[in-house]
């Protein structure tokens, strides 16, 4: 198995409560486990009754497992201050007010978020050595299964963008011949600098997600589950990594066939339409389908959560030595 999974589907389908399930089992098998969640309503703390930030915590009473929730919205801010702090070296003082309201206007505009969440991930995957498997619980916000479909445009976006920086950055060097000082300015340009940072991590990004990273949807047997994963399964697809597996999570369980009375016959209705459902799967995916999970009467966490994991049929062994 790959050393990051990811787990990915519609809003509510169990992703957070199937990425704990595979975390636990991955440390129970004795891999140090880092289990990441980007949903911004941060259900890992509900799942293990314990508050997790933005950096990893270990998870009490699972020896190996360790948890973190990322927040977007914090790394707009850091981003933001960041820019605003090397636009300021660049510009004469009269219009750094005006820069950064345009930089404050700029981070509220759409993708913002997305890209934040982006640099983060990057950031939490190159940063998670001590690890042997990284668990990404991704949340709908943001499309995150999205966005990892991106790291090959964005990289050539960028370097678009340097090769305009560096073009105009020699036009400005031709321009200054013989100001000495312009010149030494210009030959570690900042913006060429981070524009170059950026490519190289969009490089990686991509690189690493299709060596070294494995992708799960979890879906309920419903119509609309079942259209959402098409979609990701072509998403991902098209950006060339592939999906190893369905969970089909929140089945209907049968009633024993004595029962009867209105609550017996909603449930075998149901589980009859589910199982249906369940076919249609088997037959318009590729993928295994690596669990059917029942749906529970409450929250899954304690137990519960246990049971889960025991159900999950995903390879949980350490990934191969590096080659050296
Ligand atoms: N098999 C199940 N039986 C009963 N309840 C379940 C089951 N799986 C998940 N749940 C419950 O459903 C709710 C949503 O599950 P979960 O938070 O794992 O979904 P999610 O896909 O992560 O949601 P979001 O898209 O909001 O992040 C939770 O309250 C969880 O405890
Ligand atoms: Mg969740």
């Amino acid at each position: 198995m790959n050393r990051f999974v990811f787990f990915g589907g519609k809003g509510g389908v169990g992703k957070t409560t199937v990425s704990a399930a595979y975390g636990l089992n991955c440390a129970r098998a004795g891999l140090e486990t880092l289990l990441v969640s980007t949903d911004p309503a941060h259900s890992t703390s509900d799942v293990f009754d314990q508050q997790f930030g933005d950096e990893p915590t270990a998870v009490s009473g699972h020896d190996g497992l360790w948890a973190m929730e990322i927040d977007p919205e914090a790394e707009i801010d850091r981003h933001m201050r960041e820019i605003k702090a090397t636009m300021s070296d660049q510009v004469s003082p009269a219009i750094v007010n005006e820069i950064d309201r345009q930089i404050e206007l700029a981070h509220r505009t759409p993708g913002a978020y997305e890209a934040a969440l982006f640099d983060r991930l990057i950031d939490v995957m190159r940063s998670s050595e001590d690890y042997d498997r990284v668990v990404f619980d991704t949340s709908p916000t943001g499309g995150t299964l999205r966005l990892l479909s991106l790291p090959e445009f964005l990289e050539s976006w960028v370097e678009r963008l340097r090769e305009k920086r560096a073009e105009s950055v020699d036009l400005f060097e031709k321009a200054a011949i013989g100001d000495k000082e312009a010149r030494a300015k210009l030959a570690d340009d900042p913006i060429l600098a981070r524009l170059a940072e950026r490519k190289e991590q969009f490089a990686f990004a991509g690189e690493t997600l299709r060596e070294d990273a494995a992708f799960f949807l979890v879906l309920n047997p419903d119509e609309l589950s079942i259209e959402e994963s098409h979609r990701a399964v072509d998403d991902l697809e098209s950006a060339g990594l592939s999906v190893g597996g369905l969970v089909v999570n929140k089945v209907a369980p049968e009633p024993d066939p004595e029962e009867s009375g209105t609550g017996a016959t909603f449930l075998r209705e149901r589980h009859r339409t589910e199982r249906d459902r369940l076919d249609r799967i088997e037959r318009e995916f590729d993928q295994p389908i690596v669990a059917v999970i029942e749906q529970r009467v409450a929250e899954i966490k304690g137990g519960l959560l246990d049971e889960i994991a025991a159900e999950l049929d995903i390879d949980v062994t350490a990934a191969p030595p590096e080659q050296g």
